[in-house]
């Protein structure tokens, strides 16, 4: 079959011929129809990720095809339109992931290739609304946000909520997933066409994360404090969002594409009794609780641009330049 493969550190992916998976017990092999990038593929490429190895096949995210199953698996998933499930092996506790949790493309080879074994435990029905770009895109994104916005953070209906850095792929799945949960939704983001593109979405407005004086300028345009900020940009602005958010909100962050935040003034996150929440990807209840929200309410993935899976280099230089609006995809 066809892979886009990560060879070494800052080189580009390379297209190449690799044997075709097979499904071992327990395990299925899915033709890809579409996979999708998410940001850990482009840190993975830069050599800031753990654990990295290579050749490896990239990719979190999947739509496809069930192909085969292994010995003694269910035969019935053959012929099936999946999504993937890109968390491996949970574990038993729904809090915290156990000490076998992966994550789908390192260091289990991943989607970015005409197919992927994967364990059956990790398959789902494709949403029927979706075209399989979409359904690709939703996984790890959706996961992510659902996670940290009704896990973690405890999102309700008519709680303000700010989604900061509105661009990115999981950002811009937390506010499709907050609007459709009937909250009211605000966000930022380093570009004003992204910000009238979150308004369409269903945002009340939102401010330019790049200007000076953003936060002050956000909290009297949307009138106040939110009751949750959901983040993954860390860095110097994360200091503001402690003052953004009213006393005993709930602050929940997945990642620091900023870097970490310095001179943190932990008196005015202790004296408001705010509540700072760390997530990671999501167990299978997690899973299944946001695939039912996207079959329910009809939510279809943004996605940016679909590169065949030939370009899936070119896909991730686009990522690198945050150029994007939602998902990049890859046609596999
Ligand atoms: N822990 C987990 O399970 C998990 C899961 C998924 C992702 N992550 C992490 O979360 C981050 C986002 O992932 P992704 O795949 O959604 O990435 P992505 O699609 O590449 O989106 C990144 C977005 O970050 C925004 N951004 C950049 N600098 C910012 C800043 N200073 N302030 C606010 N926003 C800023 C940009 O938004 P605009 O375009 O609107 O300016 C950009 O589009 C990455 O660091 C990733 O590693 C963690």
């Amino acid at each position: 079959m066809n892979a886009a493969v990560f060879t070494a550190i800052k080189q580009p992916l390379a297209c190449q011929t690799v044997p075709d998976p097979v499904a071992a017990p327990g395990q299925a092999v899915v033709r890809l129809k579409a996979a999708a990038l998410n940001h850990r593929d482009l840190w993975i490429q830069l050599g800031q990720y753990a654990g990295i190895k290579a050749p490896m096949i990239l990719g979190s995210d999947g739509a496809g095809v069930v192909e085969s199953v292994g010995a003694a698996g269910d035969q019935a998933w053959v012929g099936r339109e999946v999504i993937l499930n890109p968390a491996l092996d949970w574990g038993p506790d729904p809090r915290a992931q156990g000490p076998a949790f992966r994550i789908l493309g390192l260091p289990d080879a991943g989607t970015f290739a005409e197919k992927i074994a994967i364990s059956t435990a990790n398959l789902a029905p494709k949403p029927a609304h979706l075209a399989w770009e979409q359904a690709a895109a939703l996984p790890l994104a959706g996961l992510t946000a659902w996670r940290a916005l009704f896990t973690r953070a405890q999102l309700r209906a008519g709680e303000r909520v700010l989604i900061t850095g509105t661009g990115g792929g999981v950002a811009l799945l937390a506010l499709q997933l907050a609007v459709a949960a009937g909250a009211e939704v605000w966000a930022t983001s380093g570009s004003a066409e992204k910000l009238a593109r979150a308004q369409a979405l269903g945002a009340s407005g939102g401010v330019n994360y790049r200007e000076a004086g953003w936060a002050a300028q956000l909290l009297q345009t949307a009138g106040g404090p939110f009751d949750v900020i959901i983040d993954s940009a860390g860095g110097e602005d994360f200091a503001r969002l402690i003052e953004l958010t009213r006393p005993g909100g709930r602050i929940a962050f997945f990642g620091a594409t900023a870097g970490n935040p310095p001179g943190l003034d932990l008196r005015k996150c202790f004296f408001r009794q705010i509540n700072v929440l760390g997530s990671t990807m999501g167990s299978p209840v997690d899973f299944a609780g946001m695939t039912m929200l996207v079959a329910a309410r009809k939510i279809v993935p943004v996605v940016d641009r679909v590169f065949p899976l030939a370009a899936a280099d070119a896909a991730l230089r686009h990522l690198e330049a945050s150029a994007q609006f939602g998902k990049i995809v890859l046609s596999c």
